[in-house]
C-alpha cells in the first residue's frame, strides 16, 4: 500500500489526520507490539490507543522499531474517565510512555460522569494543546448536545468525536451534525457491530473481489469518516490496509447505508 496517497481529513490547527487507523484495543506485550509493528509495515500512518489500553509503551516501541520518522506516524491516546482532575500528569504519562514528546490527538474517552466536569476537562484539554503536548484534542463517546456544551462554553469545536460506527449503526443525521460543527466523525468497532455474512456486503464484496471486510472499511472511507480496525492476525492486518484499490459506487454507498435501517 502507497501511503502517501491515503486519504486525510483536516483538523483544527491544519493537522492532518489519516482516515484509516490502526485499532489497538485488547492487544498488549508482545502480542501489540507485533501487532503495530506489522501494521505500520502494511503501511498504516495512524494508530490509536488509549491509557485503558495499557499498551503504550509497546506502541511507543513498535514506531521507533518501524524506523518511521515520528512525524509520519499519527498517534492518538486517550484520557479515562477516572483520571479528571488528573488530566496534565496523564497526559506526561502517556507522552513517557509513548517515548514522543507529543502525541497528534488525544482524546477524552468517555465523558466524566460527575456533574460539572465536562467544561472544566475540556478547558484542561485544550491548555495541554495549547502547550504543545498534542496537536489536536477531542472526544469520543459523546453525544453531539455534549458537544454543544463545550463549544457553548469555550467556542472551540472537539477536532473529532470517536464513537461506535458501522454500516449497521449509520445514522446519517447524527453525522451531518457532526459535520455541521467541525467535528471529525471517527468510528470504531466496524467489524465487531457488523455482521460480515450480510447479503448486501456479500454481493458488493464480489462485485470488487475483495472481502466484506474491506467494503466496510472503504465505506467508511468513502463517507470520510476515519475507521481504526483493530486487528492482531498478519493478514488480516495487511488485507483491511488494502482498500485504496477500488471504490464503492454511489448507489453501493446507498445500499450500504440502508443497512442502518435493518
Ligand atoms: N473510544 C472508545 O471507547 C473505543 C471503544 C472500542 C474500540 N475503540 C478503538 O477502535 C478500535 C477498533 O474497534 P474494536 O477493536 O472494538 O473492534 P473491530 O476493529 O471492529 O474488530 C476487531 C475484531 O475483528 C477481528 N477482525 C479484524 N480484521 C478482520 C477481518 N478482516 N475479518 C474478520 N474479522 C476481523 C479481530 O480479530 P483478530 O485481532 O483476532 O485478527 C478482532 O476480533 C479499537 O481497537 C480501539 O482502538 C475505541
Amino acid at each position: 500500500m502507497e501511503h502517501a496517497h491515503h486519504p486525510t481529513a483536516l483538523l483544527p490547527g491544519d493537522v492532518r489526520i489519516p482516515l484509516l487507523g490502526f485499532g489497538t484495543w485488547q492487544a498488549t506485550g508482545e502480542t501489540a507490539f507485533k501487532a503495530v509493528l506489522a501494521a505500520l509495515d502494511a503501511g498504516y500512518r495512524h494508530i490509536d490507543t488509549a491509557t485503558m489500553y495499557g499498551n503504550e509503551e509497546e506502541v511507543g516501541r513498535a514506531v521507533r522499531e518501524s524506523g518511521l520518522r515520528r512525524e509520519d506516524v499519527f498517534l492518538t491516546t486517550k484520557l479515562p474517565p477516572e483520571r479528571v482532575g488528573q488530566e496534565r500528569r496523564t497526559i506526561e504519562e502517556s507522552l513517557r510512555a509513548l517515548g514522543v514528546d507529543h502525541v497528534d490527538l488525544w482524546l477524552v474517552h468517555w465523558p466524566p460522569s460527575e456533574p460539572g466536569a465536562l467544561i472544566p476537562v475540556w478547558r484542561e484539554m485544550l491548555a495541554a494543546r495549547d502547550e504543545g503536548l498534542a496537536r489536536a484534542v477531542g472526544v469520543s463517546n459523546f453525544s453531539t448536545g455534549q458537544i454543544d456544551e463545550l463549544i457553548q462554553a469555550t467556542e472551540e469545536n472537539p477536532a473529532v468525536n470517536q464513537i461506535k460506527w458501522s454500516p449497521f449503526l449509520y445514522d446519517r443525521q447524527r453525522h451531518i451534525e457532526h459535520r455541521d460543527r467541525g467535528v471529525v466523525l471517527e468510528g470504531y468497532s466496524p467489524f465487531k457491530t457488523s455482521d460480515l455474512s450480510d447479503p448486501v456486503l456479500v454481493r458488493i464484496a464480489a462485485a470488487h473481489d475483495v472481502s466484506p471486510a474491506q467494503v466496510v472499511l472503504r465505506w467508511h472511507l468513502d463517507h470520510e469518516i476515519v475507521a481504526i480496525p483493530k486487528s492482531v492476525t498478519p493478514e488480516r492486518i495487511r488485507a483491511n490496509a488494502d482498500v485504496f484499490g477500488f471504490s464503492l459506487t454511489a448507489e453501493e454507498m446507498r445500499d450500504i447505508d440502508a443497512l442502518g435501517n435493518t
